[in-house]
């Protein structure tokens, strides 16, 4: 008697302390999730391999140059459409762009791209690489700053944009330059999707995307803190890629997931997910994968997100998927 009192005690104990704990996981879940900074960015595995290499032309160590205060900088606005992607010309049509800054210093007349782009290609940013050999699906996500001399005004302005949108003094370039190797070393990662609950303007946003517009768009905004004025005489806007669920629920990290036998099932089911939408597939693989992709996405309303190396599960809603190309005005 006694003694299954004090089982139930037990149980009753574990119970309200889970419910309790659940609770106030709930009550502190916090929207969008933020973005998770590390302290440092880590090596690159070998496995993952760059199509064309990352910043070519920047300096080794990522150094910005010095400006002299007495310098007036000019800073400019360059975007053009993604052409180079595996779809090719159909980016174009979707308005995806890629969205870099310019800056050229009037005392040297030398001229800079900074720009913010994935470490091996979108493809490997969005879907991770199912190993044989190792359980967890495995991800080639990496994202960096890029700073090099030059501007390619013809890349830009032939089917893009290069626009002056204001000037800036020595300091306030070196401030910014300081700001920028902090921001690379601690935001590692790219992220493609923007996950919402609907498409109407007050909709809730669960995760925010990570890539070179939200680069673009924090520089500028620690422009103008740094007391920058910034104008446009056009609309600015850049491309998002969103996908709509309900409330999503956290599920784990690759060791809670992957490395216990009890999490069997949903690890299994994370692989399916993700399947379809895997690297280097043929033509008619592709086909059956988009057939795929679309019973989970749209038939089940499922979708396994990755975010902050950790895994949520969203249950999809309509429009389920939508790339639109909106206004986000300077600060
Ligand atoms: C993606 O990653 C794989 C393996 O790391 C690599 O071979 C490939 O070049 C990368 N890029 C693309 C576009 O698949
Ligand atoms: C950002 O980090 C990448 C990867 O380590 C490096 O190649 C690049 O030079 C850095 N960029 C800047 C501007 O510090
Ligand atoms: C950048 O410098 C190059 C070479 O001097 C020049 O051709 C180009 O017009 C400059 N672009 C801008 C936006 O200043
Ligand atoms: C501009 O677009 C056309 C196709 O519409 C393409 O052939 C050309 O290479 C593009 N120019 C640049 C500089 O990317
Ligand atoms: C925004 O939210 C308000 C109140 O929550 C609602 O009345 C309104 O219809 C919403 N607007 C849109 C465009 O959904
Ligand atoms: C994964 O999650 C567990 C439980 O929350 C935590 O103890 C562990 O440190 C995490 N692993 C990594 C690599 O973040
Ligand atoms: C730019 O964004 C605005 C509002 O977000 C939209 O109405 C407009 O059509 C967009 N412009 C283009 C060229 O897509």
């Amino acid at each position: 008697m006694r003694h299954t009192e004090a089982v139930l005690c037990v149980s009753c104990f574990l119970f309200l302390h889970v419910a309790a704990h659940v609770r106030d996981a709930s009550r502190r879940q916090q929207w969008p999730v933020p973005y998770r900074r590390f302290d440092r960015r880590p090596e690159v595995d070998s496995y993952c391999e760059a199509l064309y290499p990352f910043c070519p032309t920047g300096d080794r160590d990522g150094r910005l140059p010095y400006m002299r205060d007495t310098d007036v900088i000019s800073v400019y606005r360059l975007q053009t459409p993604v052409w180079e992607f595996k779809y090719g010309d159909l980016l174009g049509k979707f308005d995806i762009m890629h969205d870099a800054i310019g800056f050229s210093s009037s005392e040297t007349g030398t001229n800079y791209t900074m720009e913010w782009y994935e470490l091996f290609q979108l493809g490997n940013c969005t879907f991770p690489h199912l190993r044989p050999e190792i359980s967890a699906p495995f991800w080639c996500n990496q994202g960096a700053a890029c700073f090099f001399e030059g501007i390619d005004d013809l890349h830009w302005s032939q089917n893009g944009t290069l626009e002056k949108i204001g000037e800036i003094s020595g300091d306030q370039f070196n401030d910014m330059a300081r700001w920028v190797q902090d921001d690379n070393d601690t935001g590692i990662y790219y992220e493609t999707w923007t996950v919402r609950s609907e498409p109407s303007p007050n909709a809730t946003v669960w995760f925010e995307s990570y890539d070179c517009s939200q680069f673009v768009h924090r520089t500028y905004r620690k422009l103008a803190e740094l007391g920058a004025k910034l104008s446009s005489r056009s609309q600015t806007n850049y491309t998002k890629i969103y996908l709509y669920s309900g409330e999503p629920t956290y599920l784990g990290n690759d060791s809670t997931i992957f490395g216990q036998p009890s999490m069997k099932n949903l690890a299994e089911d994370i692989h399916k997910f993700y399947h379809p939408f895997r690297p280097h597939q043929s033509y008619v693989d592709f086909a059956f994968s988009l057939l795929e992709a679309y019973k989970k996405v749209v038939l089940d309303k499922s979708f396994y997100l990755y975010y902050n190396f950790e895994y949520w599960h969203l249950p999809m809603k309509p429009p389920y998927v939508q790339i639109k190309y909106e206004e986000v005005p300077l600060p």
